[in-house]
């Protein structure tokens, strides 16, 4: 059953319980994780717990509890939720507090969701999806995995306005990263991939491919890339917590590898659920 979390106490998804003077809710004052859970153990959950530090210090949240205490938080949720397979969605905010800028004295809010994995249908991946390019109209520090997601979200609808799944982002002349998604191309047996920078997210799901590609002895090389390369890859394909890795076979109505899902692409997919057990 899928159940929520806020300040010590679980709850049902549809109960109200954030009071309107809270940061989360006015400023998107905060930082978050998404966090798959399979056959009822966490996956790569350090590494989350990590970044989700990492994007709590960027913002200057003052977060005293350790890594431990969320470990054994998103663990709980997840037995009490009697879900084997399932999302865990984390929060931390900068509390409640009356609405003004500065920084309140107040404590952090912590909330959670755990639902029902979000699965993609094994015929998609085996079909790949489509994408569209898009300019990437957000801020300067994307490695931080804050609340403030609105470019994202624009640029997602408008790929979902136009029949696409996602939206590549594109910052002077070279591709960056999905909505919610970092983003590959394979040429010539080789994979490439945006250098980490301020301008992506540090994906956990890219840290497992660059195991996945050493583990079949293909080169993973981070190096720029454009559009024009992208659309002239032998393979593209994308990945997240919740998409794993998703071959994409069309962009901006041009076809990759003749429209069919990479075979090294697949084939990477297979290894990562191996990786998973
Ligand atoms: N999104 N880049 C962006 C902008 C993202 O939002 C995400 C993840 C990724 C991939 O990161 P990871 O492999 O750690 O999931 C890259 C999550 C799933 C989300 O916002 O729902």
């Amino acid at each position: 059953m899928s159940i929520g979390y806020f300040n010590g106490d679980y709850i049902q998804l549809d109960q109200a319980v954030v009071p309107i003077d809270e940061r989360g809710h006015q400023f998107g004052d905060g930082v978050y994780e998404v966090i798959r859970v399979y056959d009822g153990k966490p996956f790569m959950l350090d590494e989350h717990l990590r970044r989700l530090i990492t994007s709590a210090r960027a913002i200057k949240l003052q977060v005293e509890q350790s890594e431990e205490h969320f470990k054994a938080l998103i663990l709980e949720a997840v037995q009490k939720s009697n879900l084997l397979d399932c999302d865990v969605y984390l929060q931390i905010t900068r509390g409640i507090a009356v609405r003004k800028h500065l920084f309140p004295e107040a404590p952090l809010s912590v909330s959670m969701t755990v639902r029902p994995m979000r699965v993609i249908e094994d015929s998609v991946r085996e079909n790949g999806v489509t994408a569209m390019f898009h300019t990437d109209e957000r801020w300067a520090n994307c490695y931080i995995k804050s609340l403030n997601l609105l470019p994202n979200i624009l640029a997602k609808q408008t790929a979902q306005d136009r029949g696409c799944f996602e939206a590549i982002l594109v910052k002077d002349g070279y591709v960056t990263e999905g909505t919610s998604s970092n983003v590959y191309i394979l040429k010539d047996g080789t994979v490439y991939t945006t250098p980490l920078s301020k301008q992506i997210l540090s994906g956990v799901t890219r840290m497992a491919v660059e195991k996945v590609t050493h583990s079949l002895g293909i080169p993973f090389i981070e190096k720029m890339f454009t559009p024009d390369e992208l659309l002239g890859a032998d393979e593209v394909f994308m990945t997240s917590t919740s998409s794993e890795i998703l071959p994409i076979v069309k962009v901006d109505e041009k076809d990759i590898n003749q429209g069919n899902a990479g075979e090294l692409t697949l084939k990477m997919h297979k290894k990562f659920k191996e990786l998973i057990k």
